[in-house]
This record gives C-alpha cells, sequence and structure tokens, in this order.
C-alpha cells in the first residue's frame, strides 16, 4: 500500500463524478452523521479530512461543525456548506489538545501506511470522555472487487486486521459494522 499525497486527492475532487460513490453519496453522509449523533448528540466536532462537507452539513444544526483537509479544492467545496473549514494535514492537527467532543473521519484510515499516528494525532485534539470514531473497508466486502475504479490505493481490513489496530490505541474502543456490512466503524472513547 502507498501513503496518500495531496497530489493524488486533487484530480479526485475536480472529476470527483467517475466516483461510483457519488451517487450514494447523499444517504451515505446522513447515515455516517446519525451515526456520530448517536454517539455523541452535541459539542464541537471536528472531520479531519471533510472532503467536500457533506457529512459535516448534516451535523451543522446539532453540533458546532469544522472541516479540515489537505485538498483546498476540498476545502473550497466544504465553504460552500458550512462555516469553518481549515486548509491542513491530519498528522499535524492546528489546533490545541482536548478542545473536540467528536474528532471523525470516513474514507482515509485506510489509504494511509501510518493509520496509528493519524489516529493518535486526532485523539490529541480530543476532550477527556470525547470520541474518534471512523470507517475503513472490510476485505469481505465490495469494496476489493469495485476497487479498481477507485483512484487512490486503500487496504481492505479483516476483522482481526480491525482489532489489532483499535488494540494499540491507548483508550477503550468499540467496533461495528456499517453501510450494509461494507464498513467496519471504529469508536474509540478518550
Ligand atoms: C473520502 S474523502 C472524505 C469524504 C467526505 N466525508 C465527504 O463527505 O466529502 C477523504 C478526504 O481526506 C483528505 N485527506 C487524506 N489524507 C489527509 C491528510 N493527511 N490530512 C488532511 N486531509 C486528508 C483528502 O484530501 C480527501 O478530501
Amino acid at each position: 500500500m502507498v501513503d496518500t499525497e495531496q497530489k493524488d486527492w486533487t484530480p479526485f475532487w475536480k472529476k470527483r463524478s467517475y466516483s461510483l460513490y457519488a451517487l450514494v453519496k447523499d444517504s451515505f453522509s446522513k447515515k455516517f452523521a446519525q451515526l456520530i449523533t448517536e454517539n455523541k448528540s452535541k459539542g464541537k466536532v471536528l472531520e479531519a479530512g471533510c472532503g467536500e462537507g457533506k457529512i459535516l452539513y448534516h451535523l451543522k444544526n446539532s453540533h458546532h461543525v469544522f472541516g479540515l483537509d489537505y485538498s483546498w479544492l476540498a476545502c473550497t467545496k466544504t465553504k460552500d456548506l458550512i462555516d469553518c473549514v481549515v486548509n491542513g494535514d491530519n498528522f499535524f492537527l492546528p489546533f490545541k489538545s482536548d478542545v473536540f467532543d467528536v474528532v471523525f473521519n470516513q474514507g482515509i484510515i485506510h489509504t494511509t501506511s501510518q493509520p496509528l499516528e493519524m489516529l493518535q494525532e486526532m485523539l490529541r485534539v480530543t476532550k477527556k470522555n470525547g470520541i474518534v470514531l471512523f470507517s475503513v473497508p472490510k476485505k469481505k466486502s465490495l469494496f476489493p472487487l469495485i476497487g479498481g475504479f477507485w483512484p487512490i490505493k486503500q487496504k481492505y481490513y479483516t476483522q482481526r486486521e480491525f482489532r489489532e489496530l483499535l488494540s494499540r490505541l491507548p483508550y477503550p474502543s468499540t467496533m461495528r459494522n456499517f453501510w450494509y456490512g461494507q464498513l467496519f466503524i471504529g469508536i474509540i472513547k478518550k
């Protein structure tokens, strides 16, 4: 697996219509926002790697939402939907420690060769009793089959690999299935 780099994602956002994901993105984003609300119904939320900001859009009436992405183009798209957007890198989040009630992302952790480091940085900016929530595609799912259409290199997780990733973090965590059993969700409580 090769780590993502900024240059990989800007063409993605320029031509996002070629993604199969674009077809289901609105209903997916709404369900993902519901999942966050079920775990924290209000508070300060950061999406670390917000893309177009569709999930944050569904949270903005209940939470104080912030988006961050290292693609400038993605930031400008998110800015059309919510007010607070920062151009930055998930490995060096430009925030003080312990400030957010929820830090989440979707579609990123499995594209980096340093998932633990990214999650640790997300945990750093999360308040005590706050949560970090993220998704990865399962190995036993449709994702490996359709992966050839997806322009970003990614890893598909077995249950064992996902549990192993969670077990390496210094906080309690739970895992669950999401999106018709296609994704694993990790929820880490700080
Ligand atoms: C799958 S997309 C997120 C989609 C988003 N949930 C939406 O509704 O549009 C992943 C995003 O993560 C961003 N990203 C990947 N690695 C990153 C990093 N290290 N720091 C910040 N953003 C990153 C990419 O630029 C991309 O916009």
